[in-house]
């Protein structure tokens, strides 16, 4: 069989895991990649191989692409896949899906009309960690959620503001949203708070530097989940589980550097990992393409996540008021 022709817009921090992962498998040709910072993308076709180009949507015109990755920051959604859409190409997307709901509502949509095959990169549930606490909590289910992102300020320029990331609660927390989901099931309802505080160091910045969500499940478990981006460094990433005699405890240190900590009556048990989230969710993706499997991700199930994160961005706008996550996401498809 012919490899697969696949291209990348955004040549970043992340499409560099993704290139270098696709670059690796042998069923794969990087044919063309495009970052708006020309340098940026010849530096990757020189590392990955292809064409590259300073206009994504100019690339997806000229190439033949069995798949696109779309890799570019939260505001840069929308043209892109509805291109890709256009030319009936299969979209891996990086999260989130877009700054707010309703373009990724829309965007869902399209997808769901034109029956292509998606994933999203929620890359937490490709570590088999990840696959392991979801066999435990299938036994015995989660009551309570205990969740904190964290961390420092991200250094790259469009990630401090709201117009260019949608915050930490849309950019970064959602994966440990995504998490919760798996592990625990459909989030009925948020309630968030947050501040701003005035930073010296980051001129411009108007992204909540803490906020605090508390979520209800439909199963009945309850939540809170804690961010903030104002320390020097990553202090912690990570989701805890109480079920009744068990304490679960997923965490990352690094893309690379996940843990789980299993505490029950025989005492505690940790499992560390190194493998790579973004090559295995790839690798999913791909096997999909070609037949074998299903992608981790699908659009419309990133959708369900985006929407929680987007309805507790509401709550903490609106002081806290509680968002009922359908109701959030039904009128956001009517918006
Ligand atoms: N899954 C993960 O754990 C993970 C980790 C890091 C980043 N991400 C996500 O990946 C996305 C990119 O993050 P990053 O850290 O790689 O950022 P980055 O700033 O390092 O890279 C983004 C690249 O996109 C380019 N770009 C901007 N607008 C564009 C446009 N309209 N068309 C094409 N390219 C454009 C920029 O020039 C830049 O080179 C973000 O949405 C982020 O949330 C996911």
């Amino acid at each position: 069989m012919s490899p697969l022709r696949v291209g990348c817009v955004g040549t970043g921090f992340i499409a560099g895991r993704h290139l270098a992962a696709l670059h690796g498998f042998p069923d794969v040709t990087v044919v063309a990649v495009a970052d708006p910072v020309r340098e940026r993308a010849e530096q990757a076709a020189a590392r990955c191989g292809g064409r590259a180009y300073a206009d994504g949507l100019e690339m997806l015109a000229a190439e033949d692409l069995d798949a696109v990755w779309l890799c570019v920051p939260p505001f840069a959604h929308g043209p892109l896949e509805d291109a890709a859409v256009d030319r009936g190409l299969p979209v891996f997307v990086e999260k989130p899906l877009a700054l707010d709901l309703p373009p990724a509502v829309r965007l869902a949509e399209r997808v769901r009309q034109s029956g292509l095959l998606t994933a999203v990169g929620y890359h937490w549930r490709a570590l088999t960690v990840v696959q392991q606490a979801r066999r435990i909590v299938q036994e015995t289910p989660a009551q309570l959620v205990t969740g904190a992102w964290l961390d420092r300020t991200p250094a790259v320029p469009w990630w401090s503001q709201r117009t260019g990331s949608g915050g930490q609660l849309v950019e970064q927390t959602t994966h440990l949203v995504d998490l919760a989901r798996l592990l625990v099931g459909e989030v009925e309802s948020v309630q968030a708070l947050e501040t701003t505080s005035p930073r010296s160091g980051w001129p411009g910045a108007d992204v909540p530097t803490a906020s605090a969500v508390l979520l209800r499940f439909r199963s009945g478990a309850v939540g809170t989940i804690s961010s903030s981006c104002v320390l020097e460094r990553r202090s912690r990433v990570g989701l805890q589980l109480t079920l009744e005699g068990r304490l679960l405890d997923v965490s990352e240190r690094a893309l690379s550097d996940h843990e789980l900590r299993l505490v029950d009556a025989d005492g505690e048990q940790v499992v560390q990992t190194d493998e790579d989230p973004i090559a295995c969710e790839d690798r999913a993706f791909l096997d999909a393409l070609a037949g074998r499997g299903e992608a981790l991700v699908p659009y419309a199930e990133a959708l369900r996540t985006h929407a929680v994160v987007c309805a507790a961005d509401a709550s903490a706008r609106s002081a806290g008021t509680r968002v009922d996550v359908d109701a959030f996401l039904a009128s956001a498809a009517g918006a």
